[in-house]
């Protein structure tokens, strides 16, 4: 575990200035929940779990281009920590097969390590930091915050999913909306049922004020009494 404020400075240094909800703090979110997660799973081996949870953003396509290279800088940096071999490999299969890849695509994780470090990534993409996220991202790739004429798509692979560039509320339907019935972990399961509630709420708050029934109702209540 002596490598680990090395792992850490080097995700601050990569990733401090992002403005896609991808910054340094949704990697220590990741880690910090991904180890309460694990309290509750038994064999679960914790320096996995940490060095997968800081390091699983570095190679992500929606990031970075060079996916080769950032690779290569992960797997160079854990053998300057001397982790062994098994390990660097274990930590790699994890962060390769973590990311949501299209409603229809299977992303089950075969290790008790990567089940709780993708439900502590995808308790981040829900709740109240899932929104800001959503929204961030999606005014830093320049898509539309809502188009009510856009139907929702649950792609079936991931080159059509990356491909898609929908509105932040259809991305909510594609993407956050189900991530809590592909929780695999019982503590994961157990946050996502608060924060998906928490989605719908903020959804349906949304909704009204953009069809503007709110005003509607207070208007009307107010002229009534
Ligand atoms: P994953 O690797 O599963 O995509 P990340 O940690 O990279 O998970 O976070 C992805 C987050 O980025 C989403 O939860 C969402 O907040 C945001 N995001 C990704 N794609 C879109 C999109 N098309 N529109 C809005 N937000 C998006
Ligand atoms: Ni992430």
């Amino acid at each position: 575990m002596d490598g680990i404020p090395d792992v850490e400075s080097f995700v601050q240094e990569k990733l401090g200035n992002d403005t896609s909800g991808h910054d340094w703090y949704h990697c220590f979110r990741v880690r910090t929940t991904a180890c309460e997660l694990a309290k509750h799973e038994s064999g679960c081996d914790i320096e996995i779990v940490i060095y997968a949870a800081l390091l699983h953003d570095i190679p992500d396509p929606k990031l970075v281009s060079d996916i080769a290279a950032a690779d290569k800088e992960c797997v160079e940096l854990m053998h300057k920590l001397n982790l062994p071999q098994g390990k660097i490999d274990h930590v790699m299969s994890i962060i390769h097969s973590l990311s949501f890849k299209g409603a229809n695509v299977d992303t089950t994780m075969r290790t008790i390590e990567g089940k709780v470090v993708q439900d502590a990534d995808r308790l981040d993409a829900i709740g109240a930091i899932g929104v800001a996220r959503c929204f961030a991202y999606s005014g830093s790739v320049g898509t539309m915050m809502y188009d009510p004429q856009e139907k929702p798509v649950l792609h079936n692979s991931e080159a059509e999913y990356r491909k898609h560039k929908g509105s932040a509320i259809a991305h909510f339907s594609e993407k956050l909306l189900l991530l809590k019935d592909m929780m695999q972990t019982r503590s994961g399961r157990a946050v996502a049922e608060s924060r998906h509630e928490y989605l719908n709420n903020f959804l349906n708050q949304f909704l009204t004020e953009w069809n503007g029934t709110d005003i509607d109702e207070l208007l009307n209540k107010n002229s009534n009494t």
